[in-house]
């Protein structure tokens, strides 16, 4: 760990490889190397390697340097001959950078060229703690949206911080939007500059033990449009009209189309090419309803992305009533079924007072009839006396009558013995 927070220059590994002039021709003059090769950091993900040149050049000697790189070991066969002093490489600072140099006297068959020399840069911090698989989309021209994993080795509360540069800022910017979703790492950052060629991202953290890493991207190969929006449909007979609204931050042409629909019972889609904010289909089946999405896509020429944008939400045309609107029947249909069931009992126990008035309980009838009569006779009696005596007479009438008739009998069967 000591080692690891070591300064830079201490690792930094100064190797002059005099070569062994036994093998080269005689007479051929081997040329001195340069020296204090030497690097600098160049904003945050180049490196800037110097040094001076050999000392007692012939004048006839077209003294140029040939350069070198060889990362993890591996010469990335990238040789520059330069007059220059210096050569600026990228700085990736999660592997082993090595840097070598040597002068030549170009097209001089006299001279052999000097020795090389070498300096390597070595990644710092822990190896496997460097963030993973980052990649960045440059969302809408307006947006860098950068997504990275924590290294294996990284400890789970590793705060990564995110910085970038590119040509035309001063300083590298510290990017500030933080978010993390199922371990994976985001950051963004406003992004609107159109000539820019090449960004560079650094991404590391505050410890020294977290390794940082450095990618350098064109922002052109991360174009990806926003998703067509305010998508309407408008059908005339047996043609559907497609429209959607423009871009507001692309230039005029450098977007292209794709709109997809489908007969609304068939699961399988048509997709149809559009150079323009709108398309028409035509030969439609009138009686079908007809679902359409819209996506966007960067115009090769415009920029070398080949991210699409997402597709927009799906709108529906058609017999078939609109999503939107066969929700809002989902919802209120049975509601009014509901209130007009309300409404018509409440009604129906009305109308049933009117047509079948309650059935009377006979009981109570008879009861209520005898009651008046009753009444009635009293009322008689109290009113009409003479009319009760001569009730009472014909009764008494009726009653001898019956009682001579009872007494007679007897005595006919006794006669008859
Ligand atoms: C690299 O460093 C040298 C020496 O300091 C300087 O002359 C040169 O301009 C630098 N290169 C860049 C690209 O900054
Ligand atoms: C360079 O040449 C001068 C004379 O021309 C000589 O004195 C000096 O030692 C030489 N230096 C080297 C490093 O060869
Ligand atoms: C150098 O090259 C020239 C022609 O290009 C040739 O004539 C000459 O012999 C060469 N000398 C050596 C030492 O190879
Ligand atoms: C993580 O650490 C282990 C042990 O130090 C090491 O073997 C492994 O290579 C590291 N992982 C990576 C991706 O470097
Ligand atoms: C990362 O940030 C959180 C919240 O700001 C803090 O609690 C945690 O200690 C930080 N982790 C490290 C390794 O600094
Ligand atoms: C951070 O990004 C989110 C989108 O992911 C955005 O809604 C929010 O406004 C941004 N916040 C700031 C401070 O830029």
């Amino acid at each position: 760990m000591a080692l690891q927070g070591a300064p830079v220059r201490c690792r930094l590994l100064l190797a002059v490889c005099w070569a062994v002039a036994a093998g080269t021709a005689a007479g051929a003059k081997v040329v001195p190397p340069p020296s204090n090769l030497d690097y600098s950091f160049i904003q945050i993900c180049a490196l800037n390697w110097t040094w001076n040149p050999p000392p007692n050049i012939s004048s006839s000697c077209n003294l140029e340097y040939a350069s070198d790189i060889i990362i993890n070991e591996v010469p990335q066969d990238i040789k520059k001959w330069s007059k220059d002093l210096f050569r600026v490489t990228d700085a990736f600072l999660d592997e082993e950078v090595r840097f070598r140099v040597r002068s030549e006297c170009r097209h001089d068959n006299t001279t052999e060229p000097s020795p090389w020399v070498e300096t390597s840069l070595l990644p710092k911090g822990i190896p496997g703690t460097a963030a993973v698989d980052l990649s960045c989309v440059w969302d809408n021209l307006e947006y860098m949206v950068c997504k990275w994993r924590p290294g294996e080795n990284a400890s789970s509360d590793t705060n990564y911080t995110l910085f970038y540069w590119f040509d035309g800022l001063k300083n590298p910017e510290k990017c500030s939007n933080y978010s993390t979703d199922q371990g994976i790492f985001g950051c963004i950052f406003s992004f609107t500059s159109p000539n820019v060629t090449t960004i560079s991202i650094l991404i590391r953290a505050d410890s020294e033990e977290v390794r940082p890493v450095c990618a350098i991207k064109n922002p052109t190969t991360l174009v990806k449009p926003a998703t067509p929006s305010q998508v309407t449909l408008s059908k005339i007979n047996d043609k559907i009209d497609v429209k959607w609204s423009e871009s507001e931050t692309f230039p005029k042409g450098c977007l292209l189309y794709e709109v997809k629909y489908r007969n609304g019972d068939l699961d399988t889609g048509r997709i149809i090419p559009s150079e323009e904010n709108s398309v028409s289909i035509s030969g439609i089946d009138p009686n079908s309803k007809y679902v359409f999405k819209v996506k966007a896509k960067p115009r090769h020429g415009c920029y070398s992305s080949e991210f699409y944008s997402d597709w927009s939400e799906e709108k529906s045309i058609g017999d078939k009533r609109d999503s939107t609107i066969s929700l809002v029947l989902i919802i209120t249909i049975p509601l009014i079924v509901a209130v007009s069931t309300i409404i018509l009992l409440v009604y129906l126990k009305r109308l049933k007072i009117l047509i079948l008035p309650p059935i009377p309980d006979p009981r109570e009838i008879l009861k209520r009839m005898f009651g008046e009569q009753n009444e009635d006779s009293q009322n008689c009696a109290k009113d009409d006396s003479m009319n009760a005596y001569d009730k009472l007479i014909m009764e008494e009438e009726i009653h001898s009558l019956i009682l001579t008739e009872t007494s007679e009998t007897p005595n006919s069967e006794k006669e008859n013995r």
